[in-house]
């Protein structure tokens, strides 16, 4: 008896899994429902009540058998209407094609952001490394371990903004610091280069902003001198501004080079024809980097024997070879966020 139970059990999941299959419609489904699951006449109630007929040890197995059907039966219901109510809502889409198409709006990367991504692209093609350091700056990694001697005015209050509570902290005024830490962690030889935020204390106008950004590169090695830094530069200057731009090296003073120099690049406004340009102010040079040999000091700060290596540096401000090479003519309008202007880069 019980075989032949469990034999009708197996014919009727079949039975059902072909028939489930093959709903299209709610009466479809309403139909499958009642044959199966009515409570007088279903298939499920049948086997049910046949239940009561078999000999007690066969019960467990039997009992087994209709409670599979039941949720073969039940699972097989539910995927059907699933299937019947996204039938339905595909049909009730409806497509109008000659509605124009949804623009998505793509957006762009700042211009600031895109002129640092241009330089380290340069920068990387020349196998330089990109290193972070941090905003909020030991005052030794920002001046002291820099060559900065104790009174330097930059050192003042007035010129640098330093953490209430924190005296050894400030926010760095420069990138240069990253050279620091790099060199503290790292042996030579390295090549890096370092973009980030810098504050120092100004009023925001045409040319200075409280908050800016700069590039810092390093490159440390043996047998390393000016002529490497100045092809570097020169390298540089030609993939940023192009080929027909020229780069000159001014001497200056930087406490933590030695010896220092300006670089200036030849005027690609007026190429040096217009004594009234507003880009040169008719010299026919535009300023635009710090630059030198690493001072012996500053490798023997951070272990590094200056007999044996050498190496240059160089920091520039972002928001200025921005300004220069698109002609930006107030550095306010790369914070102002507003898109008529944002949307011209990038
Ligand atoms: N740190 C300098 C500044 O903020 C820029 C600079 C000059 C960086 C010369 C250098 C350098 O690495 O060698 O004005």
């Amino acid at each position: 008896m019980i075989n032949e139970l469990k034999k009708e059990i197996d014919q009727a999941k079949t039975t059902f899994l072909k028939e489930v299959g093959e709903v299209q419609s709610q009466e479809d489904f309403r139909n499958i429902k009642e044959k199966y699951t009515s409570r007088k006449k279903g298939i499920l109630t049948g086997f049910l009540q046949r239940l009561k007929d078999v000999p007690p040890p066969d019960k467990p197995t039997a009992g087994n058998a209709v409670n599979q059907l039941k949720v073969l039966v039940e699972t097989g219901l539910n995927e059907a209407e699933a299937r019947l109510t996204a039938l339905k809502a595909t049909k009730e889409t409806h497509v109008d094609p000659t509605l124009p198409p949804f623009v998505y709006p793509v957006g762009r990367a700042h211009l600031l952001s895109a002129i640092r991504k241009r330089a380290e692209d340069i920068f990387i093609s020349m196998g330089y490394e990109v290193a972070h350091g941090y905003e909020v700056e030991l005052e030794d990694y920002n001046f002291t371990t820099l060559n900065f001697p104790e009174y330097h005015p930059s050192r003042d209050e007035q010129d640098t903004f330093f953490i209430k509570d924190f005296p050894d902290y400030l926010l760095r005024t420069h990138t240069s610091p990253v050279q620091i830490r790099y060199m503290k962690q790292h042996k030579p030889p390295l090549k890096i280069i370092s973009p980030g935020k810098v504050f120092r204390k100004d009023d925001p106008d045409a040319t200075h902003s409280p908050v800016f950004h700069q590039v810092e590169g390093l490159l440390v090695d043996k047998n390393i001198h000016f002529s490497h830094l100045k092809g570097t530069l020169e390298l540089f200057i030609k993939a940023f501004y192009g080929e027909n731009i020229n780069a000159r090296l001014r001497p200056s003073y930087f406490p933590f080079t030695e010896p220092s120099a300006e670089l200036d690049i030849s005027c690609f406004m007026c190429f040096g024809k217009n004594p009234l340009c507003k880009v040169c102010k008719g010299t026919g040079w535009i300023e635009i980097l710090g630059c030198g040999m690493v001072h012996p000091k500053v490798l023997s700060n951070c272990d590094i024997d200056p007999e044996i290596y050498s190496g240059f540096a160089f920091g520039m401000g972002i928001e200025r070879i921005a300004m220069l090479k698109y002609e930006v003519s107030d550095m306010r309008m790369m914070y102002d966020n507003d898109l008529r202007f944002n949307c011209q880069f990038g």
